[in-house]
């Protein structure tokens, strides 16, 4: 069986996310060693690569592979934002994959049909309802699911003090408008659960005394479900179309991912939630808004979280916190939950 978590993060942030499930997997095994536990299956503790798009633009790409979803293609097209390598030329130069290419990296991270028979993520709330609550313990039962993809405006740019305001085809303007228009698309399905963000706007040239000729801009919408996050998505596709043509700009679109959310399986749901009972520890059950590389291995192995507390809910910023004692709450459910399952 598995265990574990990411140790990348994105920039201006925390800590603990995917930091705890790393760190607190290693330490949950050490912990049952030094109880002179014996488990029956092995315990893998694994630390994902990439589950952050920071590095490459898609997130989770070791979980993608390990679930066997991550494509060749796919894998040839991510370049490192910071170098502009590809994948393959980034892992050879660490020291890993090879000259046989894509393919066979890919084929030899997918797991084998029977290497888990489950897996348990430890990883903070990243939301403040255990907080307000006053419970521990989370016990996740599903997994948002995300779709990402990239809106790029063309105008015509020009002199910031020349060029009349009615004879402007502004990139930025497109993508400003295009940012409302996506806060309005999920506002309107009147669902908590849906939520979209416009978090990159790159303007070029990027000068104060120049109207911008060209507007990247790069979103990600998720929902519990899947078919009213696609809506969402196509909804602003439309606007990004409508705007285009009302501003006379042009405009591309492209997907990064969109992947189908997770549920999560009842009986690691039922180990975890024993496991906290046992240490009586209170847990609530939960659904996980953020995405996590349980998403992905969730679709080949049955899979569950554990959800301790982070301080006002605060995540993907500096701030980011969890205590000492909360995380040894979740280090304790964890271990406790791999050793019920490792005995089945
Ligand atoms: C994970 O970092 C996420 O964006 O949900
Ligand atoms: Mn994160
Ligand atoms: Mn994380």
């Amino acid at each position: 069986m598995g265990t574990g978590s990411h140790t990348d993060a994105i920039p201006l942030s925390g800590r603990f996310d995917g930091t705890v499930g790393v760190l607190g997997a290693i330490e949950a095994v050490a912990s049952l060693r030094r109880a002179g536990f014996t488990p029956r299956r092995s315990i893998d503790v694994i630390m994902f690569n990439s589950e952050e798009p920071t590095r490459f633009g898609l997130s989770c790409s070791g979980s993608r592979a390990m679930a066997g979803v991550l494509s060749a293609a796919m894998l040839a097209s991510l370049r490192d934002s910071l170098s502009n390598h590809t994948f393959s030329q980034i892992v050879s130069a660490a020291g890993f994959g090879g000259a046989d290419g894509e393919a066979a990296m890919l084929a030899a991270a997918r797991l084998a049909p029977d290497a888990f028979s489950s897996f348990v993520e430890l990883h903070i709330e990243q939301g403040a309802r255990l907080e307000a609550a006053g419970v521990p313990i989370g016990i996740v039962t599903a997994i948002a699911a995300p779709a990402a993809f990239t809106v790029d405006f063309y105008g015509d740019g020009g002199h910031a003090g020349a060029l009349l305001m009615r004879d402007r085809h502004d990139a930025g303007l497109a993508a400003a408008e295009l940012a409302l228009a996506t806060e309005a698309a999920a506002l309107a399905t009147g669902v908590e659960d849906t939520v979209a963000t416009a978090g990159v706007v790159l303007l070029q040239p990027g000068a104060v005394n120049s109207v911008p000729r060209h507007a990247h801009v790069e979103l990600d919408v998720r929902d519990i479900d899947g078919a009213r996050r696609d809506a969402v998505v196509q909804h602003i596709l439309e606007a990004a179309a409508e705007i285009a043509a009302r501003r006379g700009v042009r405009v591309e679109t492209a997907f990064v991912n969109s992947d189908p959310p997770a549920t999560c399986a009842p009986a690691v749901v039922a180990a975890a939630a024993a496991s906290a009972d046992a240490l009586q520890l209170p847990s609530m059950h939960m659904v996980s808004r953020a995405y996590h590389d349980t998403l992905f291995i969730a679709q080949v192995v049955p899979s569950a979280m554990v959800f301790i507390p982070c301080t006002g809910g605060f995540s993907h910023r500096p701030d980011e916190f969890a205590s000492d004692a909360d995380m040894e709450k979740g280090v304790a459910v964890l271990a406790l939950t791999l050793a019920r399952l490792s005995l089945e």
